[in-house]
């Protein structure tokens, strides 16, 4: 129970640890900040899928078409280059990882890159399932492992956006473009938002549900030539599961890229995935979807600037992501708490800002460090960024008062 319960309408919230916070006179218009699965684009609407072909094949021509459209148009969106293949694939971005990995790691040394939790849990796949001998890069939430260190005669595997730290890799510089290793990269938060170098990538995987706000469940699988050349030429010494299965006879099997996906995909979310292509079209391509999320973060940024309370946890701008922006409360009091107190401090944030239906889901993930995390994608609008940030001052204070 509050100490003294926030009141709708009142003025201020007086007199609880000498701080007073005014009740925000405006309200996110979406209050979706969730970091997966992301707020739709502006606009969308059941409405805008009619044209999906319910109860038909994925096999017949109408669907196997609408496969197709949805990867002839992932092409010319991020402009990925002719020779590299797209596939849809199981089981989200993890399927599309895992397919890779099982795949392809075994022939060379393996640097694995990890700097929070998911690149962490791609480091635990390498050594204890497929049981490789890897050269583990790791850093501390926040900060970003030591890119000069990778060996080019080395298979890479690492996430361009870490999207439980807010950090993500400056650039491809760090990757050579002579190198003999394949280098497997999540992008699952950062294509669409951040400039991906396809010259310097071998694989790259996504989901549709991150920058674009589609649905869950549908990965995506980009091939460089090399990596097919892998494919083809390496066979892992280990059981594959038919949904992990990319060649045939040694041969890579062109249909999955071509939109004869290995199983049954949904086509609901195949028409959701096209809307948002269409949209991101729209609004002027890459660079609208990229300038978007930097004016979302901008906005943010101008907020934590003039916030006590709140610092990102990243702490070095050239590595901040301009999707999941994640942030730590630094006020003595709080901070000086244990972590489980910490933790249910935020919660607190959280259910008092999710009751006013004014930000859902902005709790920093699980593994991280006790803090927040505001996705700020394409698909959410600046405005609603705006509005955000005197509503997690309310919040705070409030919370703190009930301390
Ligand atoms: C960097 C990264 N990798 C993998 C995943 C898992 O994605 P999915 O649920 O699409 O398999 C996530 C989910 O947030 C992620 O952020």
């Amino acid at each position: 129970m509050w100490a003294t319960p926030p009141q709708r309408g009142a003025c201020h919230l007086e007199g609880w640890n000498n701080m007073i916070e005014t009740i925000p006179a405006t309200r996110p218009a979406r209050p979706y900040f969730s970091s997966g699965p992301c707020a739709k684009r502006p606009g969308w609407s059941p409405e805008n899928l009619t044209g999906a072909p319910l109860g038909r094949s994925h096999r017949s021509k109408i669907g196997k078409a609408r496969l197709k459209d949805a990867i002839d148009r992932t092409r010319a969106l991020l402009g990925i280059p002719d020779d590299f293949r797209i596939g849809i694939v199981p089981a989200s971005d993890t399927g599309a990882v895992e397919m890779a990995m099982w795949s392809m790691l075994g022939p060379r040394p393996v640097d694995m890159l990890a700097w929070e939790s998911f690149g962490a849990g791609w480091v635990s796949d390498a050594v204890k399932q497929l049981g490789l001998e890897v050269r583990v890069l790791d850093a501390p939430y926040g900060e970003i492992a030591d890119l000069a260190a990778v060996n080019p005669a080395h298979d890479v595997v690492f996430t361009w956006n870490g999207t439980t730290s807010g950090v993500r890799v400056p650039d491809a510089g760090w990757i050579s473009s002579d190198r003999e290793g394949l280098t497997i990269c999540d992008a699952t938060s950062a294509i669409f938002a951040q400039a991906l170098d396809w010259a310097k990538l071998d694989v790259v995987t996504y989901s549709w549900q991150k920058v674009l706000g589609g649905e869950g469940a549908h990965g995506m699988l980009i091939l460089s030539p090399r990596a097919v050349e892998r494919l083809e030429s390496y066979t892992p010494p280990r059981p594959l599961p038919k949904i992990f299965r990319l060649t045939k006879g040694g041969k890579l099997i062109e249909g999955i890229f071509d939109g004869a996906t290995i199983n049954t995909p949904s086509m609901l979310c195949v028409e959701d995935y096209i809307d948002a292509l269409k949209w991101a079209s729209s609004i002027g391509g890459l660079d609208a979807m990229h300038a978007r999320a930097d004016a979302n973060v901008a906005a943010l940024a101008e907020w934590v600037e003039q916030t006590r309370w709140v610092d990102f946890l990243c702490g070095d701008s050239a590595l901040r992501s301009n999707t999941s922006v994640c942030l730590k409360i630094t006020d003595r009091d709080i901070a000086a708490l244990d972590e489980t107190a910490q933790r249910a401090f935020v919660k607190k944030i959280e259910s008092l800002l999710e009751k006013e239906e004014v930000a859902f889901d902005i709790g920093g993930y699980r593994d991280a460090p006790p803090g927040l995390r505001i996705w700020c994608g394409a698909t959410v609008e600046r405005n609603d960024i705006e509005a955000l940030g005197p509503w997690l001052n309310w919040a705070f204070t409030a919370a703190k008062a009930d301390l």
